[in-house]
């Protein structure tokens, strides 16, 4: 039986809408949620990623601040630009566009970033809070979609065997943080699979929840999923394609066509957890704006998001 699609596309949706309910309510009680994005250099992908963030924080009312630095900009400057955004009490949220380009101190950066105000989840006070279980922490986006996802299908992991492929300190990690806590939708048994892991595929088949981010283009085979797995593909990879109008495809980390003949439910590349990264960043902006302005719980509650 094929498993049944998760549309990414459609929970964003709900959640981009849910946001734009929110932001309005608080911007009519005196508080519009600001945004704050960084990009330092020309790197076409974080121009397409920066655009498509701003476009999507103006749909939901959110106040979008674009800041555009050379690729030369020494750390001093970078430094000051974030300063600037910390002390601005009409920005609620930053996010300084990743990677750097080279020279740049990325480490330094982040950890400037005051951590109520790190969207991203990545300072190391927020990735402290999360693996803590405190509901202050700030959750990265792509892991919090995730499981956002989960709960929009009605899948609980709790008690059930969770195997996230990859480590990464933007997705792997964080995810296994958040599927460990105390709290609907997690509380799952989390093993957390990488690079050295010997014999991958007899850990992955124990996984009734699946989860691939290392950005291999299809690593995930049928042979390597559960019947009836839930499987998130986290990967974005571009493969050669010549029969392809721009020379190259999507395709994720997971081989879909025949995962999808075991899987029970399954993230199609594209529309699957793509479109929530963003949807998860605006609810991000939204909790630190009412956070910010006294009438909030954290980001990592459902309730306290949109
Ligand atoms: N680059 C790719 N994904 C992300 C993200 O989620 N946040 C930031 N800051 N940079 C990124």
């Amino acid at each position: 039986m094929a498993a049944e699609l998760i549309d990414g596309r459609a929970v964003a949706r709900d959640v981009r809408r849910e946001v734009a309910e929110g932001t309005a309510e608080l911007t009519a009680a005196g508080t519009r949620p600001g945004l704050a994005v960084v990009l330092v250099g020309e790197d076409p992908a974080s121009q397409v990623y920066v655009r498509m963030k701003t476009r999507a924080c103006e749909e939901a009312g959110i106040e979008a601040r674009d800041t555009k630095l050379p690729a030369d900009t020494p750390q001093a400057e970078l430094e000051a630009v974030v300063d600037e955004l910390n002390a601005d009490p009409d920005v609620h949220a930053i996010l300084v566009q990743l990677p750097l380009p080279e020279g740049l101190d990325e480490k330094a950066i982040v950890e400037r970033v005051r951590p109520e105000k790190d969207v991203d989840g990545l300072h190391p006070v927020n990735v402290g809070r999360l693996a803590l279980g405190d509901p202050a922490a700030i959750r990265p986006c792509t892991p919090a979609g995730v499981q956002e996802l989960l709960r929009r299908i009605g899948f609980d992991p709790e008690g059930r065997r969770a195997v996230i492929v990859g480590r990464s300190n933007l997705v792997g990690r964080p995810l296994a943080s958040i599927l460990l806590q105390r709290e609907p939708f997690a509380n799952a048994t989390v093993t957390v699979a990488h690079s050295r892991t010997r014999d991958l595929a007899a850990v992955t088949r124990e996984a009734e929840l699946l989860v691939a981010a290392v950005g291999r283009p299809e690593l995930i085979t049928a042979d390597m999923v559960r019947e009836g797995a839930v499987v998130i593909d986290v990967g974005v990879n571009r493969v050669d394609d010549p029969s392809a109008e721009k020379g190259y495809r999507l395709v994720g980390d997971v081989a879909f066509d025949e995962v999808r003949k075991r899987a029970g439910w399954i993230t199609p590349v594209p529309g699957g957890v793509g479109p929530m990264t963003i949807a998860m960043l605006l609810r991000n902006t939204l909790a630190a704006a009412r956070r910010a302005a006294g009438r909030t719980v954290g980001a990592a509650s459902p309730a306290g998001g949109a």
